[in-house]
């Protein structure tokens, strides 16, 4: 989600995920098995994040090294999505059933011919 303060990185995040939903999905159309995990998290306690963050946001980073550790089994796990460090609640309300169903819908429209796996 978006966040005051931090447009750059934002925007670099969502630029991820839409690169690598496009490839997930071109990935699943020509059946090639290489799974791609998104990582969703909250604000981890590195050096870069809590020097940003000090002062302006009233919040404890969640522990970088168990971070890398839920990232690394995510990916093990081929989970499409991991959250670390978020609320709870999180996943239900990022979670957007309506894209995923324009997605999904959209996926009709393609000529699978035109896609190779090579
Ligand atoms: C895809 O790759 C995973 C990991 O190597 C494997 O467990 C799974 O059986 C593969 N699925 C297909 C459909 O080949």
């Amino acid at each position: 989600m978006s966040s005051p303060l931090i447009a750059p990185y934002s925007a670099s995040k969502f630029a991820l995920d839409g690169f690598f939903s496009s490839v997930r999905k071109e990935f699943s159309m020509t059946k090639v098995n290489v799974s791609i995990t998104l990582c969703i998290l909250g604000l981890i306690n590195t050096d870069t994040a809590m020097n940003a963050v000090a002062g302006v946001l009233n919040a404890h980073g969640s522990p970088k090294e168990e971070c890398a550790l839920e990232i690394l089994k995510g990916g093990a796990l081929r989970r499409e999505e991991l959250y670390y460090g978020t609320p709870l609640w999180t996943s239900v309300l990022v979670a957007s059933p309506g894209r995923k169903l324009l997605e999904f819908l959209s996926l009709r429209n393609y000529n699978l011919d035109k896609f190779t796996s090579s």
